[in-house]
């Protein structure tokens, strides 16, 4: 399978000093991420995992071209991730959803349409099935605020995914909900992930929450923020909630939990 997703030698220090690179001092600076090399496969679900302060959000901003990275070289659907970002490949989804209060459902969900001047009766048609897709059909012409948190995140996943990116890139997008609304997202995630055929990026640091979706489970430690192992999940899907309470799932959890240890 080949490549969506190249991260090659990549180190991230942030407030170095700024001003000529010759006099730059990285020793005063934050090293938030070092070396860090991943190859992510087309389609694959791919979890980015560990405490707060290693690197993960910053690694995804890279993939996204929010931020440059230091040094180092990174391949996003086969061009620079600036390519990837003005073409689209991408779809992000963060913590809160960010939603406009004052558009429906449906409006919101259309916004990246209407910037891209799609016709009116393509997008209400895009936006249909995507409301479709996350479960939220029938409050599309309700507004955000009528909507629970786990709603408006759907809302926030739906918006993503319109332009029908190769790529969803997530940070952190459950870890504001509580349990049982986490639950039943992680498990529609893996619906649309497996309708939708797109690659994804998730950061996370609930270790289950990572068994759960993905393939692979890349492991990050901080200070300096790096990726330390990866683990391949070979649990057969589709996934059911039900896998977590099996025996492999309990122990891929103990191998991911113990490949923290030392570091
Ligand atoms: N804009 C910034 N300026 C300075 N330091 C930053 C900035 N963003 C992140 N950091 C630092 O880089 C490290 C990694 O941060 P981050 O990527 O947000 O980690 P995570 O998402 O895993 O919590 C942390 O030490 C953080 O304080
Ligand atoms: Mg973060």
């Amino acid at each position: 399978m080949s490549n969506e997703i190249t991260i090659k030698n990549v180190n991230m220090v942030y407030g170095e000093g700024g001003g000529h690179r010759e006099l730059r001092n990285p020793a005063r600076g934050t090293v938030a991420l070092k070396d860090v090399n991943l190859d992510i496969k087309k389609g694959e679900f791919i979890s980015l995992l560990g405490p707060s302060g290693c690197g993960k959000t910053t690694l995804l901003r890279i993939i996204a071209n929010l931020q440059n990275q230091t040094s180092g070289n990174v391949e996003v659907a086969g061009g620079t991730p600036e390519q990837a970002r003005k073409s689209r490949k991408y779809g992000i989804v963060f913590q809160s959803p960010v939603l406009q209060d004052w558009r429906t459902i449906r409006q919101n969900v259309e916004l990246p349409l209407e910037i891209s001047h799609y016709p009116k009766s393509k997008r209400h048609e895009l936006s249909e099935a995507m409301l479709r897709l996350v479960g939220l059909e029938k409050f599309k012409d309700v507004y955000p605020n009528e909507l629970s948190g786990g709603m408006q995140q759907r809302v926030g996943i739906a918006r993503a995914l319109i332009m029908q990116p190769e790529i969803l890139l997530m940070d952190e997008p459950f870890s504001a909900l509580d349990e049982f609304t986490r639950d039943k997202l992680q498990e529609d995630l893996l619906n649309i992930w497996s309708r939708s055929l797109c690659t994804v990026v998730f950061v996370t640091h609930n270790i289950a929450e990572s068994v759960y979706l993905s393939d692979r489970v890349c492991v990050m430690s901080p200070r300096p923020g790096r990726l330390s192992a990866v683990i391949d999940i070979d649990l057969p899907r589709p996934r059911k909630l039900a896998m977590r309470d099996t025996v492999e799932f309990v122990e891929y959890v103990s191998k991911v939990r113990n490949s923290f240890e030392g570091i």
